[in-house]
């Protein structure tokens, strides 16, 4: 990933513009970057903000050649790959998944990724993959400084963009390879259950108009969240926003 990489020191959305040029045939494992964003955007229509000179905001197309089914998971392989470059790359920071796509340190957030897919008219498909990371980030703005947190800020000292960058393209790649050839996330279930920041606690999802909760008992095949309801049926929730129950 990343042979074919463009840079912008400004972009409303490097989702946005991974989606352009992959409609016009940007072939897959091209990477997007940008410095800064003007029109960042998270998961459930949220804002992502995006200030310049500190973090990293890129998007990988992918191509995918697995039945449709199977795209829900590769924001969970993403997010594998994102925690092992973390591992390899940041000193003294130990970094949790959370289900489905975040990467958290003590709790906080330091790593958003929102997956996008479209339908090419010849029925095959893209999958943006859109990666924001705090990296040097020092002032968190008010409105998330009890959720976020940056590498910096964990680590206690300053991060090359571009190592982590790169880091993160290495690892991301064999995995994307391994998980095409296999028939679902069954051999990166250790993994992604090994890191779950989410394991044995009880949370609330919502996951479209209801609300579900339980106790997280670990992740299906095909990456849904086991949750496990109080008169003890254990459910399958396949997409949704988790969060801890207090108390
Ligand atoms: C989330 O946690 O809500 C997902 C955040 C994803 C942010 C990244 S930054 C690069 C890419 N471009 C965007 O507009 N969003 C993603």
């Amino acid at each position: 990933f990343g042979r074919n990489l463009v840079f912008h020191e400004e972009v409303d959305s490097t989702n946005v513009q991974a989606k352009i040029l992959a409609r016009q045939g940007a072939p897959e494992g091209s990477v997007f970057v940008a410095d800064c964003q003007t029109g960042g955007r998270g998961r459930m229509g949220r804002v992502w903000v995006s200030p310049p000179g500190a973090n990293l905001y890129f998007s990988v197309v992918l191509r995918p050649s697995v039945p449709p089914v199977r795209l829900s998971q590769i924001p969970l392989l993403a997010a594998a790959a994102i925690h092992r470059a973390f591992g390899t790359s940041v000193e003294g920071v130990s970094s949790m998944i959370k289900w489905p796509n975040d990467i958290l340190i003590s709790g906080r957030k330091v790593c958003g990724i929102l997956c996008e897919m479209e339908t090419e008219p010849d029925m095959t498909h893209f999958v943006i993959v859109g990666i924001g990371i705090n990296v040097n980030l020092q002032d968190i703005p008010g409105e998330i400084e009890a959720v976020a947190t940056s590498l910096f800020l964990e680590s206690g000292y300053e991060h090359s963009r571009s190592d982590i960058l790169s880091s993160i393209l290495n690892h991301f790649e064999p995995l994307y390879e391994e998980w095409q050839e296999a028939e679902d996330l069954r051999d990166f279930l250790p993994y992604l259950e090994r890191y779950a920041w989410l394991k044995n606690r009880d949370v609330e999802v919502e996951h479209y108009k209801n609300t579900l909760s339980g106790r997280v008992q670990g992740m299906s095949r095909t990456g849904e969240l086991l949750l496990e309801e109080k008169d003890g049926t254990v459910i399958a929730v396949s997409s949704g926003e988790a969060r801890l129950c207090k108390g």
